[in-house]
């Protein structure tokens, strides 16, 4: 090829135009890019340095999700686990009244939030901490909703955990769906429900939200399952126990006089039924414990006030339960070279 070779240097001529002023929203948007971007870092870090993330879920409000979740953690810090447990109910968060823990001022430094410490060393971070009085109630709609929860998520230093539990309002409306779109890496959801057929059906939903954000169902827990009265009578003896509709239920003492009835408030096995129905493995129920109630009110969680009680026991199955459904998920887990 001839003629004259251009010494053509397309930066040049980029470095001698002046460059234009950016408008202020240029810069606001500019800023704003870049706190996101900052914000996916920490949240990518956060994912890396927390090992199993666990979301609870449940159709309907009232099932006991609040307590189930609590429930979880406790039990699995007082396994000597590094645990967290994140309220993101920013309307009506209440993890720090059931832990006795309200009214914490939390620490901040670079940025960060610092989570509260509740009983067995979890770490706590809930919206309450941050509202300046938590009976208000906070109104939140769309992006602005989105953006709280999203910076409540990278915003928070956890340091290295074991596990976090993240807690939800009930339903899956926009909350668990922003987690579940920027916090990456979570292992699965647990769903609350409670055997009346009404709360089943509302689990459905959860399953359904389960398929659509590609994350798996780790099992189905029913809550408020039975109450259990206990009695003494003679030894070896049968005894009648009126129960619900004058229905007479039977039991018999043992060697030591002892007996006991298991009332089904609502129904039978419906949490295992559902959990056969929709396919998913189901990890225990949770007796109806009227010491829960008392609990949530004192700030006594159940497992603090009594760690070896029935209540306590059936947490650490369900945990028990809950690990194996993870660590089965992790194993088949396809490795990336
Ligand atoms: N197993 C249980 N036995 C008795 N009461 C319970 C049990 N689980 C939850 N509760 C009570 O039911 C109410 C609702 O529980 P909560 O955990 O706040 O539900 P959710 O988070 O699903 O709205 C609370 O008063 C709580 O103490
Ligand atoms: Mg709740």
């Amino acid at each position: 090829m001839s003629g004259p070779i251009s010494h053509h240097n397309p930066n040049e001529d980029e470095e001698k135009a002046e460059a234009p002023e950016a408008s202020a929203d240029q810069k606001a948007q500019m800023e704003q890019a870049y706190a996101q971007m900052r914000r996916k870092l920490r949240m990518t870090r956060l994912a890396e340095d927390i090992g199993n993330k666990i979301m609870v879920l449940s159709g309907k409000g009232g099932v006991g999700k609040s307590t189930v979740a609590t429930g979880l953690a406790l039990s699995l810090a007082r396994q000597g686990k590094k645990v967290g447990i994140l309220d993101i109910d920013i309307t009506g968060p209440n993890i720090p009244k059931m832990l006795g823990i309200e009214g914490t001022e939390l620490h901040v430094e670079d940025n960060q939030i610092h989570p509260a410490e509740g009983p067995n060393g979890l770490k706590v971070m809930s919206m309450a901490f941050l509202l300046e009085d938590p009976d208000k109630p906070v109104i939140w709609r769309g992006p602005i909703k989105l953006g709280a929860i999203q910076q409540f998520i990278g915003d928070v230093a956890w340091g290295k955990l074991d596990t976090l539990i993240i807690d939800f309002p009930p339903g899956t409306s926009d909350e668990p769906l922003t987690v579940a779109q920027y916090l990456p890496n979570i292992d699965g959801m647990v769903i609350v429900t409670t055997p009346q057929d009404v709360a089943l059906l509302d689990s459905r939903k959860s399953i359904n939200f389960s398929k659509t954000v590609k994350i798996p169902v780790l099992g189905v827990v029913e809550n408020m399952s039975g109450y259990t009265l206990r009695g003494k009578a003679d030894p070896n003896t049968e005894i009648t126990v009126i129960g619900p509709q004058g229905l007479p239920l039977q039991a018999t003492a043992d060697g030591d006089g002892d007996w006991r009835v298991t009332l089904n408030l609502f129904k039978q096995g419906g949490g295992e039924a559902a959990a056969e129905e929709f396919e998913v493995p189901f990890l225990g129920a949770l007796p109806f414990d009227p010491g829960v109630v008392r609990g949530g009110d004192d700030g006594v969680h159940r497992i603090v006030a009594e760690p070896e009680g029935e209540t306590a026991q059936a947490f650490d199955t369900i945990v028990t339960n809950l690990m194996a459904e993870i660590s089965k998920g992790e194993d088949s887990a396809p490795e990336i070279i």
